[in-house]
């Protein structure tokens, strides 16, 4: 197969610190039946990522393995039977893994058009992170206006996209997250609440005394018990990570089946309340048209929001391709709001 692109990969070698990233060069083959050819314009570090270098993501692929979850790009190629005129244009896609990259191959069926004038880095922080969010909102717990939530680590990057779709969507929220990050969770409209104090729970129970309508929790482990206690009658607990567990050693699976153990048992009470686990991959397997439509449809109501001002992007920093170990180092440092984006080079 002849060359298309010269492309630089960032590689995951195996367990490593961020330092032990290689970067790497090779020559892209041309596209095949139905893909195309990305020119990467904006990728970048999810806590997908941060749990892959220490192989504890769900169902991660053995290393080595180039990461990045989502891009924006412009198409530079096109495969055998793709419409020949998405040449040059942009478009958002989900890869799980493969996005650190200048230049990657790409299914046509996996785009989703960019609108005209969203910067693509502002685009890429609400890929994965938009999708995520909304599908929580509006497909799992099905909010309405008027309703009260709760958002644990509201200044992450889904956790962010979360606070600022609820209150498009009329509804009150709760935001968790360090005081640091409290005068931007003030600014996209949530009443902060520190995740340090000791007392959280009832801080929230003072700001909602009746309960709250959902709580999004990405934290799991023993402390999602205190998120469903959080919930009113109807309530639902919309579960999505297990982020207290990403420093323990042992089995990547064994903290997320305890978490689907408790969520079952929950739901099997006669007590009014729901609890859901949320997965962006699920029904993929089981009618992937249905599953690339759905992504497509929630992804472009998204994009809509960025681009007449109602969903403002939350970029917490941007770094080059080549400077990965420092854009990861930052994302894991504990300290950011929004998502770290990465850049080609100039
Ligand atoms: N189920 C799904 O399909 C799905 C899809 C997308 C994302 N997710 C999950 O969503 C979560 C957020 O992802 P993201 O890309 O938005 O990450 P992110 O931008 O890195 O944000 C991570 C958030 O988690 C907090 N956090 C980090 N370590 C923590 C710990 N040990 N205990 C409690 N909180 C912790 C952070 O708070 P500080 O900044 O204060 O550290 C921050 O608010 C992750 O758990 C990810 O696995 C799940």
């Amino acid at each position: 197969m002849s060359s298309i692109a010269s492309a630089t990969e960032v590689v995951l070698p195996g367990k490593v610190e961020p330092e032990g990233l290689e970067l790497r060069t090779h020559e892209l083959p041309a596209p095949g039946k139905g893909q195309v050819v990305l020119r990467m314009e904006a990728t970048g570090v999810s806590f997908a990522e941060q749990q892959m270098r220490r192989g504890k993501y769900y169902d991660q692929p053995p290393f080595p393995f180039v990461p990045g979850y989502d891009l924006v790009g412009t198409v530079t190629a096109a495969g055998e039977q793709v419409d020949a005129s998405l040449a040059g244009r942009r478009f958002a896609a989900v890869t799980k893994t493969g996005a650190w990259a200048s230049h990657l191959l790409v299914d046509a069926a996996d785009l989703v058009p960019v609108p005209d004038g969203v910067d693509p880095a502002a685009a890429e922080t609400v890929i994965v992170n938009g999708i995520t969010a909304w599908q929580m909102l509006h497909r799992t717990a099905k909010v309405r206006t008027g309703q009260t939530v709760v958002v644990l680590g509201a200044n992450g990057g889904v956790g962010s996209t979360l606070v600022q779709l609820a209150r498009h969507a009329g509804v009150t929220v709760i935001g968790t997250a360090s005081p640091r990050h409290h005068a931007t969770l003030r600014e996209l409209g949530a009443t902060p609440v520190d995740y340090r104090d000791p007392d959280m729970y009832a801080r929230i129970r003072e700001l909602a005394p009746e309960g709250v309508d959902a709580v999004f929790d990405h934290v799991g482990g023993p402390a999602i018990e205190g998120s469903w206690q959080l919930l009113r009658r109807g309530g639902t607990l919309v579960s999505y990570g297990t982020a207290a567990t990403k420093d323990e050693e042992g089995s990547s699976q064994l903290p997320v089946l305890k978490l689907f153990a408790r969520l079952n048992a929950w739901n099997a009470l006669p007590n009014g309340r729901s609890a859901h686990f949320y997965n962006f991959w699920a029904g993929k397997r089981r009618c992937q048209t249905s599953w690339q439509r759905r992504l497509a449809e929630d992804l472009t109501q998204v994009l809509r929001l960025v681009a007449d001002g109602s969903l403002v992007p939350q970029i917490a920093a941007k770094f080059t391709l080549t400077d990965t170990v420092a854009a990861l180092r930052l994302a894991e440092s504990r300290t950011v709001a929004g998502k770290v984006v990465i850049v080609p080079e100039t």
